[in-house]
């Protein structure tokens, strides 16, 4: 395993973090953690050298943080880790509310402290509401008074709010959504870039898109692959991206069985940044963009159409649209559509005006584009 510092934190964590939103389950049911096999992994990832563990106060519908309190208990594994939690930002209601949380996080974990402590998923109206009710003061006494380590936050937005956030307050890290596929979106390479320059850890989240990336490839993206002169897996492709680049801290897999800890650990304890050659790239955005073939709008998110007057992110949502047809699974863009949008981007706020549908460049049939993703999108798949 291979580690570097985090950031402003006085500390180092491995390049391998161990997300705590995905252990395994029974029954396919996230609240039932199945603790044999989930506290194998666990500790199987300490012994291979993971030092980072990273849970939130929603995992696994709570239980997240209350498995990781018993298992850290053992053999005082708690100080061998540095455990990440996030305070939830859509139930903040009050300044009470950020102590009533943390403490309750703190008992959870069985543990006086946490040692980075993130604001969670934040985008511009959490990020609005945390900041009017005095988050940054209560970062300030919780570090000063011990109960965290460190502060940073976790981020779904776009690219101006994500620099307008760093730029609030003395974090120590942040985490972003990286990976191939998502390069230009949310924070993406240039806030990665930003972030690092401003001298915060930054940790990725979802370098497989949940899973997506690692799955068996579609027959023609296979052929590509089959081209490269070292032959890898999916996985291991999309890993070795994220990790090419030099301001990546940590990156975080919600690892769900032995054999990927046993891939990714081992990926972890060899892998280089800048070591990816001009060819594997160029191959990786190959695979990139074959992938995006398979969209179903094909809006370019050329923004013409913005502002809407009904506050609609027209290229927003056609990107999440898009991805139930690029991956062949509408999980992960409907978590992100209702768990990460600003209600007043959403689609269902659409008068049918028609002023976007006039402006688009390409002749989309925006209105009705709309409605259809916004059922999709809304609609909770079945697992
Ligand atoms: N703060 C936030 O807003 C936020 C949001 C999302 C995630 N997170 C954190 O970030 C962590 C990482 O995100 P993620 O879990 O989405 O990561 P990810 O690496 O994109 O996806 C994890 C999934 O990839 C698959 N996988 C991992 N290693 C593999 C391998 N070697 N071979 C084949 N498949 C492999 C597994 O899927 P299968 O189920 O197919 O086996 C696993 O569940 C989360 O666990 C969570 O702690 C935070
Ligand atoms: S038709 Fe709907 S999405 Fe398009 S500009 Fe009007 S309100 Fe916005
Ligand atoms: S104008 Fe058309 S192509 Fe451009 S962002 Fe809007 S919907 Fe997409």
């Amino acid at each position: 395993m291979q580690y570097r510092r985090l950031g402003h934190f006085d500390h180092s964590v491995s390049i391998l973090g161990m997300g705590c939103m995905r252990l395994p389950v029974i029954d396919g049911n996230e609240s039932r953690i199945d603790e044999a096999r989930a506290s194998e992994l666990l500790y199987r990832a300490i012994d291979r050298g993971i030092n980072y563990f990273d849970t939130a106060y929603p995992y696994h519908q709570g239980h997240s943080e209350t498995f990781l309190g018993r298992a850290l208990e053992r053999n005082g594994l708690r100080n061998r880790v540095q455990l990440a939690s996030k305070l939830p930002s859509w139930a903040i209601e009050s300044p009470k509310d950020f102590d009533r949380y943390l403490n309750e996080q703190l008992q959870r974990l069985r543990t006086d402290h946490i040692d980075c402590y993130l604001l969670h998923a934040l985008k511009s109206d959490w990020w609005t509401k945390l900041y009017d009710l005095g988050v940054l003061d209560f970062l300030d006494r919780a570090i000063a008074d011990g109960r965290i380590g460190c502060a940073g936050f976790s981020f779904h937005d776009e690219l101006p709010l994500f620099k307008t956030i760093v730029d609030a307050y003395d974090w120590s890290f942040c985490q972003i959504q990286y990976n191939y596929m998502d390069e230009e979106i949310q924070a993406g390479r240039v806030g990665l870039e930003y972030a690092a320059a401003k001298g915060l850890g930054v940790i990725v989240m979802e370098p497989l898109r949940g899973g997506h990336l690692a799955r068996p490839a579609p027959p023609e993206i296979q052929r590509l692959w089959d081209r490269a002169a070292v032959q890898r897996s999916p996985a291991e492709w999309a890993l070795r991206w994220v990790w090419d680049r030099p301001e990546v801290t940590c990156l975080l897999s919600g690892m769900n069985d032995l054999s990927q800890l046993e891939e990714n650990c081992h990926l972890a304890g060899t892998v280089q940044p800048d070591s990816l050659s001009n060819e594997e790239k160029a191959l990786t955005n190959e695979v990139r963009d074959q992938l995006r073939h398979r969209i179903k709008v094909p809006c370019t998110a050329c923004g013409y159409c913005l502002p809407c007057p009904a506050g609609v992110n027209i290229p927003r949502i056609f990107s999440i649209y898009n991805d139930c047809f690029i991956y062949g699974d509408q999980r992960f863009p409907h978590r992100i559509y209702t768990i990460t949008m600003n209600a007043s981007d959403l689609a269902s706020n659409c008068t049918r005006c028609g002023q976007c549908e006039a402006a688009c460049p390409q002749h989309i049939q925006i209105m009705d584009m709309l409605e259809e993703a916004h059922r999709v999108l809304s609609e909770k798949p079945e697992d």
